[in-house]
């Protein structure tokens, strides 16, 4: 029997047709979450958003909509409050991982402004749209009245020369999250998590395709297996839920150990014994 935390609390996820979004829906809809799902791929956002109502019960909306395009946000917020008791849980989620190059010199423009757009910009919009509706509720007994969930990468915490261009908008979420969270104190938390290396649309849900670009990177990982999705989601539960609420302006690495006992100490992959 799962906690129902956020019964009465609606959800906005974005990217939600797929990977960490998609499981997210199903976790926070078994927690009592109103749902609404964000993408900009129609057949796979509907078929999440059915799976996630058949399986849950829950009240799921799909939601199609470009993050990186400011008008699609603005109208995809506005029927989402309409939609939603509350938006309680923000997590903001939609990007690409694309390599385009790994010199960065070398990066096209037209490249550059769509990972830019999708990934950095995509998740301020989509932060701007919604932080005045979730400031202006308030829920009894909580001194919350909302929580942001952005994402990161550890690309975004040890820049990853071969993703030049999506390391350095992971780096800037970073950044994003800390001044969102002193901007949005005292009424509403936000945090970034930077996930490692797990098997999603990003790596054509492939394992195969992960481990080349782990090899290419020599990437070893302390805790010696490749994440899930599941890992992931474990971590959005528990900043969506009451025990995380003292906890704002972090960024919480998923990695299997990736950063913390390897590059942040100066560490070389070869330097780890495994
Ligand atoms: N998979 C990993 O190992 C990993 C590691 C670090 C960070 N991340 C981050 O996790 C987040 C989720 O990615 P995932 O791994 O679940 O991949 P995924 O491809 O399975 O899911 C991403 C979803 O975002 C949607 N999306 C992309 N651009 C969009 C846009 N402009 N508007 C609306 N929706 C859009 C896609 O259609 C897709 O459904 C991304 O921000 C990614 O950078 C992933």
């Amino acid at each position: 029997m799962k906690e129902s935390f956020l019964e009465n609390k609606g959800v906005v996820i974005t990217g939600g047709a797929s990977g960490f979004g998609r499981g997210a829906a199903f976790a926070l809809a078994e927690r009592g979450a109103e749902i609404v799902l964000v993408d900009f791929n129609k057949e796979l956002l509907d078929e999440t958003a059915e799976k996630v109502r058949e399986k849950t019960g829950t009240n799921v909306i799909p939601i199609l909509c470009d993050v990186s395009k400011s008008d699609q946000v603005k109208s995809m917020a506005k029927k989402a409050q309409k939609e939603l008791p509350n938006v309680y849980i923000l997590f903001n989620n939609a990007g690409i991982g694309v390599a385009y190059g790994k010199n960065i010199c070398r990066v096209k423009e037209k490249d550059w402004d769509r990972i830019m757009d999708i990934n950095l910009k995509g998740q301020w919009l989509v932060a701007k749209a919604f932080w005045r509706i979730m400031k202006s509720q308030k829920f009894e007994g909580e001194d919350l009245s909302g929580k942001i969930i952005n994402t990161s990468s550890t690309a975004g915490l040890i820049l990853d020369p071969n993703l030049p261009t999506y390391s350095i908008t992971k780096a800037a979420i970073n950044s994003l999250t800390i001044l969102l969270a002193k901007s949005l104190a005292p009424n509403i938390s936000v945090n970034s998590i930077a996930p490692g290396f797990h098997v999603t649309g990003i790596y054509l849900n492939d394992e195969e395709t992960m481990r080349v670009t782990m090899r290419y990177g020599k990437i070893k990982i302390p805790l010696q297996r490749i994440g899930t999705v599941q890992d992931v989601v474990d971590l959005v539960i528990f900043l969506s839920s009451p025990s995380s609420d003292y906890i704002t302006g972090s960024c919480i690495p998923i990695d299997g150990g990736l950063f913390n006992i390897g590059r942040k100490h100066g560490l070389k992959w070869e330097d780890i014994e495994y």
